[in-house]
């Protein structure tokens, strides 16, 4: 697991954009796994800002999201297809039919997770973006979820809820349930980049590094995956950050 620490908000987006970019310019056919909530946005405006300096393509580009909140419709402005529309794909020309995000209006939620994981599958990740939970979840994989989990139904721990009520009008709106990647979904990658900015998240980092590898931690698997890079900034890693050579490649 490599470090690298940004002076802020701002240089970690960019960073995290220029290993995007790297990955759409290099390799046919990519796939990138994407990630929603207040993290990615500004690595998204960075995509958007690349594409209308060089006219980026974006036809050999497929994505998956992690998530999708269970009961909303991709027409609700808190849904993760709203999101990822607003914030990104609506600004780049990518086929719509090449961006994946489960349906969390399946009639057969079941089915829905399974052939999610099956295109998964079929594609495979080339670059997964993730941030972190202050749980430690990543996806919407909750403290306790089993590692060896495929794309499945999940329910919001009570903190997930409370921590994304910011985005709706009262805590009460805000879904209790929602499909996730699983563990083994997001391990199966090829390259993993976590994103951490801000003070709050900063238990949660101290403990994704300084922890055990355990369910009751779910972001603590990625100590197990041989190319995970966190970019953090600041605010999150304090002065000592850089110099923490950490490596725990297995
Ligand atoms: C979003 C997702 C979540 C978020 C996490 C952090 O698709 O899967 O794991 O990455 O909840 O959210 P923010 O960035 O809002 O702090």
């Amino acid at each position: 697991m490599k470090i690298i620490k940004a002076k802020n908000y701002t240089e970690m987006s960019q960073l995290a954009s220029e290993r995007i970019f790297d990955k759409i310019k290099n390799v046919a056919n990519v796939t990138l796994g994407l990630a929603t909530g207040g993290t990615p946005t500004r690595t998204y405006q960075y995509l958007i800002d690349d594409y209308e300096k060089n006219n980026t393509s974006y036809s050999h580009v497929t994505t998956f999201n992690l998530d999708e909140y269970i009961g909303l419709s991709p027409n609700d402005s808190n849904s993760y297809r709203y999101y990822m529309d607003k914030h990104l794909f609506n600004h780049i020309p990518i086929p719509k039919e090449q961006t994946h995000i489960p349906n969390g209006l399946a009639k057969d939620l079941q089915l829905e997770c399974e052939a999610y994981e099956k295109k998964i599958d079929n594609h495979g990740i080339d670059l997964q973006i993730l941030g972190l939970g202050s749980n430690g979840h990543i996806g919407f994989n909750e403290p306790g979820t089993n590692f060896d989990s495929n794309t499945h139904v999940v329910n919001l721990a009570d903190s997930t809820r409370e921590a994304n009520a910011r985005f709706f009008n009262s805590l009460e709106e805000v879904p209790t349930k929602a499909i996730t990647m699983g563990i083994r979904s997001i391990m199966k990658s090829k390259e993993i980049i976590l994103l951490v900015s801000g003070e709050r998240k900063k238990e949660a980092l101290t403990r994704l590094l300084d922890g055990e590898v355990d369910e009751s931690f779910p972001a603590s698997i990625l100590k197990q995956h041989p190319n995970v890079t966190i970019i953090a900034d600041k605010a999150v890693l304090g002065e000592k950050g850089v110099s923490l050579a950490y490596n725990y490649a297995n």
